[in-house]
């Protein structure tokens, strides 16, 4: 009976372990990034995803269009709307990304993608992989860039989180060997740490930060995370200038909330999961996750997206329009940023802080107590029009600090 249970698991184990080392294999061939000043035009997908996503991320495009309408109309940028990643049509298809989308996505050299619903155990939904993990992996988007910035107390944290591998890679695929006995999988490999381990340093160096912060529990998860951790160490070496030291991921998701060490902190590197859970905690000190945009970043392609989810609650109580769409706006900003739009990304970042954190003339709140998702991004726009925007913008910093 058990030896019957062991060679059944075997098979699957043997087939993740194919998978992954051809995953290896193609990682180490060399691949050039995508020169977004080379395309014309450059193509944004905007994904809408489904519940409270279609509707902040709709308010983000219009941001975006509004401040690329020049090039629209020259044709350097052309949109593109893809519709298909609901909840409703991926069971369908029963795909985490039904095949049609997934070419539509990566026809785009850039996407903006709203949150998209994770089935889980218990609702009402098939259990399919999340189309967050799945995109990532497809379109092989192997750094999730999280910056968090409270401005009046001096925190600019930037976290890198790596977004292909880890606990989440195979999240989909662990089994249960027996009646009683549940196996997942974790991979670490050398090429995906130090891609993203590389990349951190690369922005430290880039930005004059002279620490860089690799989080693990490398002490108990030793393979795994050792790896990480080893790599880290390794790449660090090439940066004499920057220092790196290691933390474990439960001290430093206290020292966090601890305010007279954590601003000491800059750029984090984590595994997938730890990233995951240590950015959720950050977005929320800055003001909470509706607040935070995220950049998955990979060599050919990049998505921008909100760091939280579809809030279903939100839509079964007829929320929905009381969304904070600040989040997609703030990945909107990250988007343009990415494509080398600087100017336009800084315009779409400084009316976001003075709208959120300065004037706050319009405040949303989640609920009818608060603006409309409509409203805020009304607000939004006539600061973003307001030919005072950058003089605002540092008198109303001045007077934070
Ligand atoms: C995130 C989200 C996703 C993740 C979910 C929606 C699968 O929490 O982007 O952080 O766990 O990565
Ligand atoms: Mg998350």
């Amino acid at each position: 009976m058990n030896k019957e249970l062991i060679d059944q698991a075997k098979e699957k184990f043997a087939l993740i372990l194919q998978e992954q080392l051809a995953r290896v294999d193609a990682m180490k061939k060399i691949q050039v990034s995508t020169d977004y000043s080379l395309l014309n035009p450059i193509i944004i997908g905007i994904c809408f995803g489904d519940g409270i996503g279609e509707v902040i991320s709709k308010h983000a495009e219009t941001v975006l269009r509004h401040v690329l309408k020049d090039q629209v109309q020259s044709g350097k940028i052309a949109f593109r709307d893809i519709a298909g990643l609901t909840i409703e049509n991926r069971v369908k298809h029963n795909k985490a990304i039904p095949d049609d989308v997934l070419e539509e996505l990566k026809g785009c050299h850039v996407i903006l993608k709203g949150p998209t619903t994770t089935p889980q155990a218990g609702d009402q939904w098939p259990n399919i992989e999340s189309a967050n993990v799945a995109m990532r992996r497809h379109l092989d988007l192997f750094a999730n860039v999280r910056p968090v910035m409270i401005a009046k107390e001096g925190i600019d944290w930037c976290f890198f989180r790596e977004n292909t591998e880890g606990a989440y890679v195979l999240g989909s695929r662990g089994f249960d060997v027996s009646e009683d006995l549940s196996v997942d999988f974790k991979v670490t490999t050398e090429q995906g740490s130090e891609r993203i381990i590389r990349m951190a340093f690369e922005y430290a160096q880039k930005n004059n930060i002279n620490r860089v912060t690799v989080v693990t529990k490398s002490n108990v998860v030793k393979t795994t995370d050792g790896r990480f951790s080893r790599v880290a160490f390794r790449v660090a070496k090439e940066y004499p200038e920057i220092k790196l030291d290691e933390w474990y991921i439960d001290i430093m998701t206290a020292k966090l909330l601890d305010p007279l060490r954590r601003k000491d902190f800059k750029v984090m590197v984590l595994p997938n999961l730890y990233g995951d859970i240590i950015t959720d905690e950050a977005a929320q000190l800055q003001g909470g996750v509706g607040t935070a945009g995220s950049a998955n970043i990979g060599q050919k392609w990049a998505m921008f997206e909100a760091i939280h989810g579809s809030a279903p609650r939100m839509v079964k109580e007829g929320r929905a329009k009381y969304a904070d769409p600040c989040s997609m706006i703030r990945a909107a900003a990250m988007l343009l940023n990415h494509i080398g739009y600087l100017d336009p990304a800084k315009k779409v970042s400084m009316a976001l802080d003075i709208c959120g954190e300065y004037e706050k003339k319009i405040v949303i709140t989640g609920r009818d107590n608060g603006a409309t998702g409509q409203d805020y991004t009304n607000y939004f726009l006539s600061w973003l029009d307001n030919p005072r925007l950058e003089e605002s913008w540092k008198e109303f910093s001045s007077k934070s600090d």
